[in-house]
């Protein structure tokens, strides 16, 4: 029961830490001597000169989740109760003190990140460079939805006949759950969350499973920057938590980043109970993305792209590149350039600046790919070796050729690339067969044929095309993220139309 993983959750998640990663170094020179984060944690003591994962893990649990107030003994039914009880006081604060809490935030988040960055290579094993835009990323939400709250999120006057006064108001609409994922575990967790803050819902947050640890250092700094404790509260925990949560009555909304099955799974508990109000479910799913490349590419640019989109972040991100789609005149050249490129590639621990793909998150992700990986040596075009000495959980990058598009039919969430041709002049035939797979989140395109950017862009059912550039690492307010059909239902993150969806709306017509 989820009341049995709350009691002692830091337990839970010694024994989670303890499997996943025998050996994890850390990066050095991250801390000063004496160095403390905001909660009084001497990170040279508790986290670099500790070098297993299974010691590091379990003081940083114990002393984070003090931290953040409870997280060690609230249960879901107790974390429900409080938020609800917030909620009238929260949602009448005005719109420019919980925008005022975000900007605070940010402001923590930036001040503390050498601290984040850290709890993100250890537990996420992010490299380093991803472990910077992750928490870039978690401020510019911040501070984006904070200026979109400001500036949306107000009483409107609307028109009426003599002696009518038509008011539209946008308030919060109860409790929230938000349910993040592993892969981005500070940068998706806050994004969520505090969207349904700053428009006036409290939050019960649950973090994945393997990340407990960099969501319990935000909400901690959430509290910190003025968010009342029980506003938002941490359930960390698994999928019983998860369901407990959704199928709680109270919940008056749940934004979720995850698997698609897991967001059905979500839609029908939401669903199941013909007494419950329906609530909007915002869900960011997975793809099948695929990039097209005509004869026309600059081939040393798609190799710097695809090796970015497909494996960086060992390929464990929703917007990562799956399939290559090479017209077939120039295939042969581009993929000899791609096998020579891969071969730069540096497998090793995430906490080296040098590191270029780290582990996978788990033993169960791990099985899952390697086990794909062979299943299909036959189709190997490339593949690396793990440097000898190289303990842990790496999936060496491969590069898997197939015959057709409509040969992968679902997401391997890892560092595996699958390459296939497409023949001159069949550009919206071969979008075509991309998009009848049914995802639409991410897809490329590689052309100097400013036509066929126009035809992707008339064509490609997805949530965000790019022409000539990586397919990865959306930027806030530049490039809002999330896509359609089976890879989620929208709003789109960090975008302008995000907070609407967290809203309820309240037309009052008054006859004087
Ligand atoms: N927002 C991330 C990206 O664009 C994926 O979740 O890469």
């Amino acid at each position: 029961s989820e009341e049995e993983i709350l009691a002692d959750p830091v337990a839970k998640i010694a024994s989670v830490g303890g499997t996943r990663h025998p050996s994890i170094p850390l990066p050095k020179d991250l801390f000063s001597p004496g160095h403390r984060n905001s909660a009084g944690i001497d990170l040279n003591d508790r986290v670099v000169l500790e070098t297993t994962r299974k010691a590091v893990t379990t003081p940083l649990a114990a002393a984070t989740l003090r931290a953040s107030d409870g997280a060690g003994t609230v249960t879901v039914d107790d974390a429900i109760t409080r938020a609800d009880a917030a909620f009238p006081a929260w949602t009448r604060t005005p719109v420019e003190d919980r925008a005022a809490c975000l900007d605070r935030l940010a402001d923590l988040i930036e001040a503390n990140r050498d601290e984040l960055m850290a709890i993100c290579v250890q537990e996420a094993f992010k490299s380093i460079p991803d472990a910077i835009g992750e928490v870039r990323e978690a401020a510019d939400f911040c501070r984006y939805y904070a200026n979109e709250a400001r500036n949306n999120l107000r009483s409107i006057e609307l028109p009426g006949p003599t002696g009518e006064r038509n008011t539209l108001h946008i308030e919060g609409r109860g409790v929230w759950a938000t349910i993040a994922p592993w892969n981005f575990p500070l940068a998706i967790f806050v994004g969520q969350t505090v969207a349904a803050l700053v428009t006036g819902n409290t939050v019960v947050a649950k973090p994945a499973p393997q990340t407990p640890l960099i969501a319990a250092r935000a909400v901690a700094l959430a509290h910190e920057a003025g968010v009342p404790r029980d506003v938002v509260i941490l359930v960390p925990g698994g999928p019983e938590v998860g369901a407990a949560l959704t199928s709680d009555p109270r919940i008056q909304g749940v934004a979720f980043t995850g698997s698609t099955a897991t967001a059905k799974r979500i839609a029908r508990t939401l669903l199941e109970d013909d007494a419950r109000a329906i609530v909007p479910l915002i869900a960011e799913t997975g793809g099948i993305n695929a990039m097209i490349v005509d004869s026309t590419a600059l081939s040393e640019q798609v190799v710097a792209d695809v090796i970015a989109s497909s494996f960086r972040s060992a390929g464990q991100r929703c917007s990562a590149l799956r399939l290559l789609l090479i017209q077939e005149d120039v295939a042969e050249h581009m993929i000899a350039m791609l096998s020579g490129a891969m071969d730069t590639l540096t497998l090793g621990d995430p906490g080296d600046p040098a590191t270029d793909v780290g582990p996978v998150i788990d033993q169960a992700a791990y099985d899952r790919l390697m086990a794909y990986r062979d299943r299909t040596r036959s189709q190997w075009v490339k593949t690396l070796n793990v440097p000898p000495g190289t303990e842990g959980l790496f999936v060496p990058p491969t590069l898997i050729r197939i015959d057709a598009i409509e040969d992968l039919n679902q997401e391997w969430f890892g560092p595996i690339l699958h390459v296939a041709t497409w023949p001159a002049g069949k550009l919206v035939e071969t979008i075509r067969r991309i998009n009848a797979k049914g995802y639409g989140l991410t897809m490329g395109l590689h052309s100097r044929i400013a036509r066929a950017a126009e035809v992707a862009e008339a064509e490609a059912a997805v949530g965000n095309l790019y022409v000539n550039r990586s397919m990865i690492g959306a930027v806030v307010g530049s490039q809002p993220f999330g896509g359609e059909r089976l890879s989620g239902t929208g709003p789109k993150a960090g975008g302008p139309h995000y907070l609407y969806r967290f809203c309820a709306e309240r037309a009052v017509s008054i006859d004087t």
